[in-house]
């Protein structure tokens, strides 16, 4: 089978890291061309390769047959409406775009093609640790989650960080794999900040009966941290240590923390990615790949979580429509 050309919008540190795996580490694809509003940036990622500060010409160009959207958060629906338009599939990073409304319109525009074209890139669903709890979950030998456990934790905010963006930007991860794991939707949410307003811990309740508590810390100073352990009605699902090996010296045993996400979730990048190439290659999207209305569910949500924090009190969360 041919190889996807692959377009690779914003070369930051996604961008960077999604230009590296298309080119060095997916099968069946290559890096046709990268764009960043600094042409810099494009070319340190592009591995020599085409490069442009216009993401609208990369995505008409004809070489770009798929577009890999890791630009900022503010730019992804204009980037994905252009893709659906130009009929290319797209990756686009989290979040889909930044309002109900936004994504709405991606859902639409999407119906409109008559086929799958979005992915959203949330990439924990590929990871090895969560497919595993996932695959345990389902086998429903344990009994059903009663509470499910996460943690989310940062080394530091970055200074332009605002509390809404640890919803927006952190919780939203949260949000998506813990339907996914679930297989459920949530019926409501509280918002506990602590005194100092970091961390901060949600609790969701779900139509399927089950507890969701996130703990989301953006300052936790030691490390990246991202942990869930299960409780279910036989037994407990938890996450092993994140670290891959671990070291017994003087008397104690250590094992070290990522600084951030992209070594945490190196794998799952790569996976996830191999999955939209496979999909394409072979016109079946992946399963297990997180769709426009996913996208949407999630932005809806952390809306109506942000919401929350404000008041205190518990809110039922609702979703839109769903368009057939
Ligand atoms: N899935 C994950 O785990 C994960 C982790 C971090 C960030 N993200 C998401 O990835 C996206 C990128 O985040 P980042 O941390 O790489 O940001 P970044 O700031 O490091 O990089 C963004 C890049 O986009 C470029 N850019 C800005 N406007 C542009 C435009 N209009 N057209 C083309 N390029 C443009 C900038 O010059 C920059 O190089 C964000 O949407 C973010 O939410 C996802």
């Amino acid at each position: 089978m041919r190889s996807i050309g692959v377009g690779v919008i914003g070369a930051g540190v996604m961008g960077a890291e999604h230009a590296r795996l298309i080119a060095c580490e997916v099968s069946g694809a290559h890096l046709a061309a990268v764009a960043d509003a600094d042409l810099a940036r494009a070319e340190a990622a592009a591995q020599g390769g085409r490069t442009m500060a216009d993401p609208e010409a990369l995505i008409a160009d004809p070489a770009v047959e798929a577009v890999l959207v890791a630009s900022p958060d503010a730019t992804h629906q204009r980037l994905v409406l252009a893709a659906i338009a130009a009929g290319k599939p797209v990756l686009c990073e989290k979040p889909l775009a930044v309002s109900t409304d936004e994504c709405l319109e991606i859902v639409a525009a999407e119906a409109r093609a008559g086929r799958r074209l979005v992915q959203t890139g949330f990439n924990r669903r590929f990871d090895p640790a969560y497919r595993e709890m996932k695959a345990i979950m389902d086998d429903e030998a344990l009994g059903g989650v009663r509470i499910l456990h996460c943690q989310h934790r940062n080394v530091a905010a970055p200074a332009w960080f605002t509390g809404a963006m640890a919803v927006t930007n952190s919780l939203v991860h949260e949000i998506d794999i813990c339907r996914w794991l679930l297989s459920t939707e949530y019926s409501a949410v509280t918002v506990i900040p602590s005194p100092a307003g970091d961390p901060v811990l949600f609790v969701f309740e779900t139509e399927a009966g089950s507890l969701v508590s996130v703990e989301v810390f953006m300052n936790a100073a030691y490390g990246y941290h991202v942990h869930a352990e299960a409780v279910c009605v036989k037994g407990t699902i938890a996450m092993a240590h994140p670290a891959p090996i671990r070291i017994r010296r003087d008397g104690a045993q250590e094992g070290r923390f990522p600084e951030n996400w992209i070594p945490r979730f190196r794998d799952a990048y790569r996976i996830q990615n191999q999955a939209w190439v496979d999909g394409i290659r072979a016109g079946t999207p992946p399963a297990d790949g997180s769709t426009a209305w996913d996208g949407l569910v999630a932005t809806c949500l952390a809306d109506q979580v942000v919401a929350a924090m404000a008041t205190r009190q518990r809110i039922p969360l609702t979703l839109p429509p769903r368009p057939c």
